[in-house]
């Protein structure tokens, strides 16, 4: 099983980068909930952070719809960080520690991307904050929640780290998957993006990732997008 010492190394197990490699880097692989407040933010020019990039498929991803634009992404796993590197030379890759962006300096973005990273570890909130205060313009991240208490203990709710490759090493090793019960979750993004001009969500009830182990039948995949 994973601790926190440890989980930044679970996002460097093969299977794991393999789907990277592969997976999220299309216009296709976006959610609708991403879109929704993606599609009207995306405009030449554009300064973009992406926390939690893995190899950078979000930097693709907007290539589709935009030329000019600069693309900064972070991530806590060194591996992903190098592939990125190689892969979008083009582009900036920084290898942070969890809860520590101070290689990222005090520059503000147009955009910040957190998507797909907040439920998967115990110090979001720090990470939603640090995202927000590099934030200029837009904020778009995701969360996912219930109706039910907060559950943020791993031994309760935990995600394995088997990407499709059915392999036991990956499954064995777990990071939390956190649910949040929608009134904080809501309550708790009001109290982090201070001074925020408009706050919205868009949500959509989904079975849970197939690779979490977790009480809800249901979850809510909540994408928030809080804006200066
Ligand atoms: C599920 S992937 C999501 C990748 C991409 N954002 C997407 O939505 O397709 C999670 C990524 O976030 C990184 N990560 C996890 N915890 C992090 C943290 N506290 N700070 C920065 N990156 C983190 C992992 O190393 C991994 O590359």
């Amino acid at each position: 099983m994973s601790d926190k010492a440890t989980d930044h190394q679970a996002w460097g197990l093969p299977g794991v980068l393999d789907f990277f490699a592969e997976r999220r880097g299309t216009g296709a692989e976006v959610y609708p909930s991403e879109w929704f407040f993606l599609k009207d933010r995306l405009k030449e020019g554009l300064s973009i952070l992406d926390i939690g990039c893995a190899q950078g498929g979000f930097a693709q991803v907007i290539a589709e719809r935009i030329k000019n634009f600069c693309y900064v992404g972070a991530d806590v796993n060194a591996e992903m960080i190098a592939r990125a590197r190689t892969r979008l030379p083009q582009h900036t890759f920084i290898h942070v520690r969890e809860g520590d962006f101070s290689a990222l300096g005090d520059e503000k973005f147009d955009l910040v991307l957190a998507l797909g990273i907040l439920h998967l570890h115990e110090t979001w909130r720090e990470t939603l904050a640090a995202a927000w205060a590099r934030t200029g313009g837009a904020m778009i991240f995701d969360l996912r929640e219930w109706s039910g208490l907060t559950i943020a203990d791993r031994s309760q709710s935990y995600m394995t780290m088997d990407f499709h490759r059915n392999d036991n090493t990956h499954k064995a090793i777990r990071l939390p998957y956190i649910l949040l019960n929608s009134d904080e979750a809501r309550q708790i993004v009001f109290e982090t993006c201070i001074g925020a001009r408009t706050i919205n969500h868009h949500d959509y009830a989904h079975a849970p990732s197939a690779t979490a182990v977790t009480p809800a039948k249901l979850v809510t995949m909540n994408t928030w997008c809080a804006e200066r």
